[in-house]
Order: C-alpha cells, then sequence, then structure tokens
C-alpha cells in the first residue's frame, strides 16, 4: 500500500500572537538537551545542518555556533516569519517538508524537533528528512509524549481534565493520551507519537539507532507552565464550545496554574536518532 501524505495542515498557527512566546518557552525548557544530543553525536565545526520545523530558530542558532563559519545550516519552515537575526552561516528557507523536497544526502545532520508529531503519516515524514541525511550522517527527531503531562504535586484533577481536553481540541480523534498506548492518530497533533518515535525510525532502513527521553520537574511560574498557558489561552474556548469543560472548570484551571506553590513534571522529550550508513547503495 502507498502512503499518501495528508495535507499539513498544522494545529498551532504562528500568526497567533503568543505563538512566539510559546515557542520561545519551549526552546528555552528544550535547547539544552537537544544540544547535548547534538554534541553526542560528533556535530563540529565545518558540518552540514538541516533544522527543520526551526520554529523561531534558537536550536539554527545553537547549530551555527557548533558548526563555525566553516559550517552551514539550513532552517526550514512553512512560516519563516520567526527566522529572524540569524547568523551568516543559516540560510532560511520557506519550505513544507510534506511537499517540497529536500536537499538529498546533503546534510551531516537533519534535526526535527516538536514536528513529526504535527505529520501525517509520521512515517512518511520521517522518510522525507531521512532522504536528506548524507552518507555518514545522523538523523535526529524529538517529539514529546504527553504520558505524565497531567502530573503535578500536589495533585489537581482540574489539570488532567484540562490536559485531556486540550488534547482532543487539537488532535484528529478523540482519544486519551495518558491510558491509549496503542497510538494512531491520522491528522492534528498526535500527543502520543514520543513512545512510538524509535519504531518508526527503526524502519528507515538506517543504522546505530538509538533513543532515550527526558524531563523536567520545575516550581511553578516557570516556562513549563507558561507553555500550558499559552496552549489553554489557546483553545480554551474550543473546550468549551466542545463541552469538553465549563468556563468555571476553565476559571478552576487558571488558578491552578498560577499556584506558585506546585512543581509540574514536564512532558517527557523523546529523541531518537540514527545514521545513514558511509558506503550507502546509490
Ligand atoms: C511546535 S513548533 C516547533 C518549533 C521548533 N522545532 C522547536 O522545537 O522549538 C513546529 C514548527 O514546525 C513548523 N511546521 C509545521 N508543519 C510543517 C511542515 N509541513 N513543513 C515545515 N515546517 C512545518 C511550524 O511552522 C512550527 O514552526
Amino acid at each position: 500500500m502507498t502512503e499518501k501524505a495528508q495535507s499539513s495542515s498544522y494545529v498551532l498557527d504562528q500568526a497567533h500572537p503568543d505563538e512566539r512566546s510559546r515557542l520561545e518557552a519551549m526552546a528555552h525548557m528544550w535547547d539544552p538537551g537537544t544540544m547535548r544530543l547534538v554534541a553526542g553525536l560528533g556535530i563540529g565545526p565545518g558540518h552540514r545542518c538541516l533544522e527543520a520545523g526551526a520554529g523561531t530558530g534558537s536550536v539554527a542558532r545553537a547549530l551555527a555556533g557548533v558548526v563555525g563559519p566553516a559550517g552551514q545550516v539550513l532552517a526550514v519552515d512553512r512560516d519563516t516569519r520567526f527566522l529572524d537575526q540569524l547568523p551568516a552561516q543559516v540560510e532560511v528557507r520557506r519550505m513544507d517538508v510534506m511537499v517540497d523536497d529536500l536537499p538529498r544526502r546533503s546534510f551531516d545532520l537533519v534535526h526535527a524537533r516538536l514536528l513529526v508529531a504535527h505529520l501525517h503519516p509520521h512515517p512518511h515524514a520521517l522518510r522525507r528528512l531521512a532522504e536528506a541525511v548524507a552518507p555518514g550522517g545522523w538523523l535526529l527527531v524529538e517529539e514529546v509524549d504527553w504520558t505524565c503531562a497531567d502530573l503535578l504535586v500536589p495533585a489537581a484533577p482540574v489539570h488532567t481534565a484540562i490536559i485531556r481536553a486540550l488534547q482532543k481540541v487539537m488532535g484528529g480523534a478523540a482519544r486519551d493520551a495518558i491510558s491509549d498506548a496503542a497510538g494512531g492518530e491520522t491528522a492534528g497533533f498526535d500527543a502520543t507519537y514520543g513512545r512510538r518515535l524509535l519504531a518508526d525510525v527503526l524502519s528507515l532502513g538506517l543504522t546505530d539507532e538509538s533513543a532515550q527521553y527526558q524531563g523536567v520537574q520545575t516550581r511553578g511560574g516557570t516556562h513549563s507552565w507558561l507553555a500550558w498557558r499559552l496552549l489553554v489561552e489557546r483553545f480554551q474556548r474550543d473546550i468549551v464550545a466542545a463541552g469538553l469543560l465549563t468556563e468555571g472548570e476553565v476559571e478552576a484551571w487558571w488558578a491552578v496554574s498560577h499556584d506558585e506553590s506546585r512543581l509540574v513534571v514536564s512532558v517527557p522529550m523523546f529523541a531518537a536518532w540514527a545514521r545513514r550508513p558511509r558506503l550507502d547503495a546509490p
């Protein structure tokens, strides 16, 4: 059966006034871990990198620092409005990775974070990214999984309720990430993709695959909370309109989200990586 890419509709439009702040909050949380993985793969001066779904360009900027003036970074996004003030060795291209062809077998590192869970079918998206990896180069993909998205200390049932509601309005199908390990979203954001990422990477025919996950636990008032607040702000009307929560319940959640004494457990960020063999068939 031939897998056909669905149109790459994306539920988190960059035009939203808070989207840059939301992406910056996530970059603050996840960039250090991403760059540790990049260092572990041996990426260094003179290397060529592709940053797919580059968002605000925080990783592209950090990669430019790693590859230095002799290296190159291509930052692509379907919407490049936030990709400004980047170092000279970063080239920005407006591209939809599901539709537009990336340079073939050209990069020592192809990295995508928080992208593939939005693209369907996921293996098709990964294959398109993998095609850009040069012989000997690495594909590194990072995706969250909303398991433990509802964990607060002390616990708050309204937080669990809002996470489930968010997942329903952001995903193509009403499904419960917290209890459903099967996966299989076909549209929208797939909040349980992280746990299945390695399985898809293993299907690519690359070598030296490996995977890990990481997360943080933080106090109230931090970037973790900011990312949730900006997401809820954006979807709260849809949540109430869909009858998933009442306005009163959403209000109760806002109170919880501003309670600085509560600890929040981040969602885990899964990472999987694999290398194209050096002596690859043409
Ligand atoms: C959730 S943001 C993540 C941004 C960045 N990778 C990060 O981790 O901070 C997803 C990004 O992917 C971009 N995107 C979504 N679908 C895309 C597609 N089909 N082709 C290229 N970029 C896409 C969005 O415009 C957005 O910038």
